[in-house]
Order: C-alpha cells, then structure tokens, then sequence
C-alpha cells in the first residue's frame, strides 16, 4: 500500500540560482504539506552514503561533488499517493524529458544538476527521510 510521505532535496543548484522560494510554493501549491524541513550542507561522506547506490555509476563522483559543493534544503512531504505524485510534479530526472510546468523543467538545467530529488519508492522515502531527520524534528 502506497504511504503517504515522500522525502526532497533542493539541490545546491537550484539554491545558488535563487529557486528556493520558487519551489517551496510550487510543492505547497500542488497539495504537499511539510512535515520537516532544513536547510543544510551534505558533507562528502554523506553525499556517499545518501548515494550509494549508485557507486558503481560512471557519473558517481560528479554527483557526489555536486551535491556537496553548497547548501540544500530537505523536507520530509506528506499528502496522499506521495511518491507517485511528487515525482510526476519534479518531472524526468534529464529536464530535457521533462513535461512543460514540472519543477525539473522549469528549473533544472542539465540531467546533473536537475534542482530537486524525490525518492523513487516508499521505502526509500523512509531511508532518506530518516538519513536526514530525527523523530522529533518530523511534524
Ligand atoms: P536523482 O534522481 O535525484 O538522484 C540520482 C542523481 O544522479 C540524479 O538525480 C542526477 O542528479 C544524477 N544523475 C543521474 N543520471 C546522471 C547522468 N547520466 N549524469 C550525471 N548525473 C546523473
């Protein structure tokens, strides 16, 4: 059964583009409310955990100096049928597949550094949330 909790990023690109705001509204308009949030730097060990999966990948030390080279903001989202939903809201991981209107393709700008992360999975929404968040700073 589908849970409904999904866990995002606001990637350093998006950040250093100003699109903070923007997206916050974007997620909040489309029904998600925030049950945890912070604003927050990964260290490169973090980067490789929170990644992991993705180590055997051509592109793995790319992401991994990306995703550490400034500041994210990480939120824990809840409405129903989370996952599915707020992965269609972000659009393509590649921004160029991205439908018209999706975070990815309004603000992403290359399938790098494509501006948010929404977890593929119910599971994995609970892994990242909880990498992220303690108990009691979940809402
Ligand atoms: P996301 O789906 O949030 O998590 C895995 C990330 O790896 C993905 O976003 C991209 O930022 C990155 N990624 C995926 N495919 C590529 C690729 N072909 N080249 C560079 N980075 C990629």
């Amino acid at each position: 059964m589908a849970t409904n909790r999904t866990f995002t990023m606001i990637k350093p690109d998006a950040v250093e583009n100003g699109h903070i705001g923007a997206i916050l509204e974007k997620i909040t308009a489309a029904g998600f409310k925030i049950v945890a949030m912070k604003y927050t730097q990964l260290s490169r060990r973090d980067a490789e955990e929170f990644y992991a999966i993705h180590s055997e990948r051509p592109f793995f030390g790319e992401l991994v100096e990306f995703m550490t080279r400034g500041p994210i903001v990480a939120a824990i989202l809840e409405k129903d049928n989370a996952v599915e939903d707020f992965r269609a809201l972000i659009g393509a991981t590649n921004p160029e597949e991205a439908a018209e209107g999706t975070i990815r393709k309004l603000f992403a700008t290359s399938i790098g550094e494509n501006a948010v992360h929404g977890s593929d999975s119910d599971e994995n929404a609970a892994i990242e949330g909880a990498f992220h968040f303690s108990g009691r700073e979940v809402f």
